[in-house]
């Protein structure tokens, strides 16, 4: 069954997990791994976060969409997109969260974006067999309310998927057919406005690009308040780390 959880905080045990926020933590983590940082820590808190900061760390994240006092970069893809250490060390209002709870109920988890969606459905697709009984795309929401970009996408992904759907799916695949392009998606949605009312609509635009990533962010390690994210690729095959090209800013909104 292929199910479509609307926040986080509305997840469920399943066998496969993807875990989408595209404005922004999912976007951030792919395109970080993407551009060479080899893992990521999703941390809950910011206090866990200080207290992980070590040499050839970077620290990343947002609280009310603003970078949080004594942190290198915000949550950003295009901060992401900078190689400025070994690790991103990441904590974010909802996505985050919905990471690491996640990780707490479903062996595999994958982090889907827009910018990876043609990679995170492939990768899907290949795991689709009869011990995942049970797929939930977990849209992560925003302050325990669908957002309309996680949903527009889980609606895509769902599309793409074969098998028995939720009524939620269902409602996710019909957001998805309302709009043609994934920029007229982001350009209705209120965190897009919220981003752009706060000097962030760079990020809005960035995110909006489709497909142009190969990278799908895989949770390889759980600790208590952590989930640690690699590039499934590297983690299934052991192959080398091969950067994909960092995501040029697009002018799809203008
Ligand atoms: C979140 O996790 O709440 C979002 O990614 C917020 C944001 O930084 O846009």
């Amino acid at each position: 069954v292929i199910d479509v959880a609307f926040t986080g905080a509305r997840s469920q045990p399943c066998d496969l997990a993807v875990v989408i926020d595209v404005l922004r933590a999912t976007s951030t983590v792919t395109q970080a791994l993407a551009a060479g940082y080899r893992r990521v820590l999703c941390v809950d808190t910011l206090d866990r976060a200080r207290s992980v900061r070590a040499p050839g760390r970077v620290l990343a994240g947002e609280r009310g969409c603003l970078t949080p006092a004594g942190f290198d970069q915000g949550n950003s893809p295009v901060d992401a997109a900078r190689l400025r250490g070994e690790e991103l060390v990441l904590t974010s209002t909802n996505g985050t969260p919905a990471i690491i709870a996640a990780a707490a109920r479903a062996p595999e988890v994958l982090l889907g974006c827009l910018l990876n969606l043609e990679a995170v459905t492939a990768a899907v697709l290949d795991r689709a067999n009869p011990e995942i009984a049970r797929i939930q795309l977990i849209c992560s929401g925003t302050e325990s309310s669908p957002a309309l970009e996680d949903v527009y996408l889980a609606g895509l992904l769902s599309l793409a998927l074969q098998g028995q759907r939720s009524d939620s799916a269902l409602i996710a695949e019909s957001v998805a057919r309302q709009y043609a392009t994934a920029a007229a998606a982001l350009g209705a949605s209120a965190h897009a406005q919220t981003l752009s009312s706060r000097d962030l609509f760079q990020d809005v635009e960035f995110c909006a690009q489709t497909s142009v990533l190969g990278c799908v962010p895989a949770v390889v390690t759980r600790q208590p308040g952590i989930a640690i994210l690699a590039d499934r690729a590297t983690t299934n095959a052991g192959a080398e780390v091969t950067p994909d090209r960092a995501a040029p800013v697009s002018d799809a909104l203008r």
